[in-house]
């Protein structure tokens, strides 16, 4: 299995890792099959545009990669454009994932609309087109064992 060069540069230099204090939304969202686990924390201005955003990602190279180039590709967006920010989008501007990793960039599409949907939530709002989070995970849900 091959990855990109862009994907390579993106696990090696993920740009904004880390957390937000006092974000605006979070999203965790995980994938039962790898087990791997993406949160999205947003802070979101009063206009509806993304000032800040980080991740943190405990999962593959590519789970990393595309948790990068998603918070690059809403950084400064507004919620409208973010939302449009799909898998496609992520693994296009990756110059492609193998075949058996486009999942890995199905997590970052769905931690930022659960991260998206959490600020919706909280500010009493409904986001145009926003759908529930499928897989969100919440905190003390964690811990939890699943058998596979
Ligand atoms: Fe599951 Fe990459 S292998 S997110």
């Amino acid at each position: 299995m091959a990855y990109s060069e862009m994907v390579m540069e993106h696990f090696n230099n993920p740009r904004n890792m880390g957390e937000l204090d006092d974000p605006s939304g979070v999203g965790t969202v995980g994938n039962a099959q790898c087990g791997d686990i993406m949160r999205i924390y947003l802070d979101i201005d009063d206009d509806g545009y993304i000032q800040d955003v980080k991740f943190k990602t405990f999962g593959c190279a590519a789970a990393v990669a595309t948790s990068s180039m998603a918070t690059e590709l809403v950084k400064g967006k507004h919620i409208s454009e973010a939302l449009a920010v799909t898998n496609q989008a992520v693994c296009d501007a990756l110059d492609g994932l193998p075949p058996v990793k486009v999942h890995c960039s199905l997590l970052a599409e769905e931690a930022i609309h659960a991260a998206l949907w959490d600020y919706a939530e909280r500010e009493g709002i409904t986001i145009e087109g926003l759908k529930p989070p499928k897989n969100d995970i919440h905190e003390d849900d964690e811990d939890e064992e699943e058998d596979y």
